[in-house]
């Protein structure tokens, strides 16, 4: 009997596009205009950043509480993308996401949904992908019907070449950003404030810092990852309800061993940072601190109030 493996299923405007491993070989299949089997399309392109591409998700031409995160696995060079170490960046935030995708899904035998902190973004599918000329064709259908800019399709251009490795996972969509208006619509204090925040300020993000709080404790007593990058207010957003969700969490592996060390530091693009987190993680400070890059770079300022 031939086993199918799904490992990516995408809809665009024409159709969707699967791509399978049977019996063990990859291969793609492109199925037009059937509904019901990932109806939702690849729709407006939300944000791109040093790491992948994020879209909004469409559903009979109308936009759905779901987002579409694809990252690249592998290093292009002279990319805007940046150093090389970003890939081992994405390669850990991508098993991240498919721990979430399993545990969501109900797949996983330790862990199930109610283990995870609100904190972090609901995970609908995580899969796996290689791109090739079907895949690019399928994304310039969505640049074309969702009107995305010369600057997006360049940027796809850049690092969506032929046999580039990627992850995608499908997340909850979050209304409510630094850019939104009002910012953060008023649940916590505006993107442009934010490096000039006061004392008083901090009573407006405790959700934040308690939220860091519970899913840092998660991540590092039951994934064993430590998380960085989540100062930055382009990495977070707010729920209707008021809650935070931090939906771009930079991971590293812990502890930090003789076997990972090396794409350690690869990951943290050459700062010598191991000593700093051992320490850092150690005193406990990690815990309640929220940091954006470097152990040092943490922000006491950030403490819960
Ligand atoms: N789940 C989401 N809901 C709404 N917008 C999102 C979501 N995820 C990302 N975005 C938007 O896309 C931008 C880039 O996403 P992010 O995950 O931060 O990518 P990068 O790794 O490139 O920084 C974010 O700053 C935000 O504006
Ligand atoms: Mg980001």
């Amino acid at each position: 009997m031939a086993s199918v493996k799904i490992i990516c299923r995408l809809g665009f405007p024409n159709g969707i596009l699967t791509y399978r491993e049977v019996n063990g070989v990859a291969d793609w299949g492109w199925v037009s205009g059937q509904d019901g089997f990932a109806a939702e399309e690849m729709g407006e392109v939300l944000g791109e950043g040093r790491q992948g591409i994020v879209f909004r998700l469409y559903e009979d031409g109308k936009p759905t509480n779901k987002v579409a995160k694809v990252v690249p696995l592998h290093f292009v060079e002279d990319s805007i993308m940046g150093p090389g170490s970003i890939p081992q960046l994405n390669i850990y935030q991508a098993k991240l996401f498919k721990q979430l995708a399993l545990a969501f899904g109900g797949e996983d035998m330790g862990l199930t949904e109610d283990d995870i902190p609100g904190a972090l973004p609901y995970i609908y599918e995580y899969g796996e992908l290689e791109v090739d000329e079907y895949f690019i064709k399928s994304l310039d259908e969505s640049a074309l019907k969702y009107g995305w800019s010369i600057d997006e399709t360049d940027f796809l251009n850049e690092w969506l070449k032929p046999e580039m490795p990627c992850a995608y996972w499908i997340m909850e969509y979050v209304p409510c950003l630094g850019k939104s208006r009002p910012s953060f619509c008023d649940f916590g204090p505006p993107f442009d404030e934010r490096d000039t925040m006061t004392k008083e300020d901090l009573a407006r993000i405790k959700k934040e810092q308690i939220g860091y709080e519970e899913m840092a404790t998660f991540l590092f007593d039951r994934l064993g990852w430590v998380v960085k990058d989540v100062v930055s207010p382009t990495n977070f957003g707010y729920r209707k309800d008021g809650s935070v969700v931090y939906f771009d969490p930079m991971v590293l592996p812990w502890p930090i061993t003789p076997a990972n060390e090396e794409e350690w530091n690869e990951a943290s693009l050459g700062d010598p940072e191991v000593d700093e987190w051992e320490e850092y993680v150690e005193s406990g400070d990690y815990f309640q601190n929220r940091t954006q890059w470097t152990a040092y770079s943490a922000d006491n300022s950030f403490r819960r109030a």
